[in-house]
C-alpha cells in the first residue's frame, strides 16, 4: 500500500487527509518542492530543500525543519514506498485556521505533506522532442517562490494540452519568461540564452545543472532576456525541469524549430545530464 507523509506520520493513502480549513486549500497559502529519485537516490536534494526553506522564508512561514531533517523525513517515505525511479513532492502550508486572509494569530503549526510517484525517465520525449505553444504570462510577480498557488500555470498547461502540445512557453509582453512547469532556453549560433533568475521565473535546479554542464563544455550560457521573435527564430529550444530533464522542443506554435530535429547543443547537454545522473546516483 502506498504511504503518504502527513506531519511526520506515515499514513495509508486513504487515511491521508488535510483539514477543510487548511490555508493551502483555502488560499493556496503554502509552498512545495519536487525532487527526483533515480535508482534509489534522491537527485540534487540539497538545493531543492534549500529552495524550499527560501520559499518558506519569503512568505514568512515557519517551517521548523532544516535541510537534513527534511531529507530524513522524505527518505523514510521513499523507503516505505520502495520508490526506485520516480520523485517525491513535499508541500507545506501555513496550517489550518478559521478563514481570514491575514496570518493566523497566534500562529498555527505548518502542515507538511509528502507523497511519492513512481515512473521512468521520459526517454521518448528526450529523444524525439515535444511541441510547445506560447501564451501570455498572467502569473503573479513572485514566480521565484515555489508557491502552491499554481492557477496561472495550470491554465497555461491546459492551453498547451488543447493544442496537442506538451508545454506552454510564457511571455510577459514580448519577453519570454518560462514554461508552465519548466525553464526555457533558446539556442542561437551555438550559444544558449535563458531568462535571468529574478522574480519573473523559478530558479530551476535543473537549470543550474544545465548551466554547469554548459560551462564545462564551454558553450556560452547567456542569462539574458530574449523576445518571442528571437525564440521563434532559434536554432534549438529546450525546456527543463526536475521531471522532464533536458527536453527538446521541435515545434513551436505548429512551426518547426530550426530544422525540426533535435539539435546538436541539446544533445550535448543531454549527454552531460545523463553523465551527471550517473555520477550522483552511483
Ligand atoms: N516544476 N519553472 C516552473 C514554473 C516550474 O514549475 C518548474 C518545475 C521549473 C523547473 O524547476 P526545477 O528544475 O527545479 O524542477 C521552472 C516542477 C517539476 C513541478 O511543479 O512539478
Amino acid at each position: 500500500m502506498t504511504k503518504v507523509l502527513i506531519n511526520e506520520q506515515l499514513l495509508e493513502e486513504h487515511d491521508a487527509k488535510v483539514p477543510y480549513n487548511d490555508r493551502g486549500y483555502v488560499f493556496g497559502d503554502g509552498i512545495y518542492e519536487y525532487v527526483r529519485i533515480y535508482d534509489n537516490h534522491l537527485f540534487t536534494a540539497r538545493p531543492h530543500f534549500e529552495r524550499l526553506l527560501r520559499s518558506a522564508e519569503e512568505i514568512g512561514l515557519d517551517l521548523k525543519h532544516d535541510v537534513d531533517s527534511i531529507i530524513e523525513l522524505v527518505q523514510e517515505l521513499i523507503n516505505a514506498n520502495g520508490v526506485v525511479n520516480g520523485g517525491v513532492y513535499i508541500q507545506v502550508t501555513r496550517g489550518a485556521a478559521p478563514r481570514d486572509h491575514a496570518f493566523p494569530t497566534p500562529s498555527v503549526e505548518a502542515n507538511i505533506m509528502a507523497f511519492t510517484k513512481t515512473y521512468d525517465r521520459p526517454y521518448k520525449q528526450l529523444e524525439e522532442g515535444i511541441n510547445a505553444v506560447t501564451t501570455e504570462d498572467v502569473r503573479w510577480l513572485r514566480c521565484d517562490i515555489k508557491s502552491l498557488n499554481l492557477l496561472g500555470n495550470v491554465l497555461a498547461k491546459e492551453l498547451a494540452t488543447k493544442y496537442n502540445a506538451k508545454e506552454a512557453i510564457q511571455h510577459r509582453g514580448d519577453i519570454v519568461t518560462e514554461g508552465s512547469s519548466s525553464n526555457v532556453y533558446a539556442i542561437k549560433d551555438g550559444e544558449i540564452y535563458t531568462h535571468p533568475t529574478n522574480n519573473y521565473i523559478l530558479n530551476g535546479i535543473t537549470r543550474r545543472v544545465i548551466k554547469s554542464i554548459a560551462e564545462e563544455k564551454q558553450i556560452p550560457f547567456n542569462e539574458e532576456t530574449f523576445t518571442l521573435d528571437f525564440l521563434a527564430k532559434a536554432d534549438e529550444i529546450i525546456v527543463s525541469s526536475t521531471s522532464i530533464e533536458v527536453t527538446p522542443v521541435i515545434k513551436l506554435n505548429g512551426n518547426p524549430v530550426g530544422d525540426g530535429q533535435v539539435g546538436p547543443i541539446t544533445k550535448e547537454l543531454q549527454e552531460g545530464f545523463n553523465r551527471y545522473i550517473d555520477t550522483v546516483s552511483s
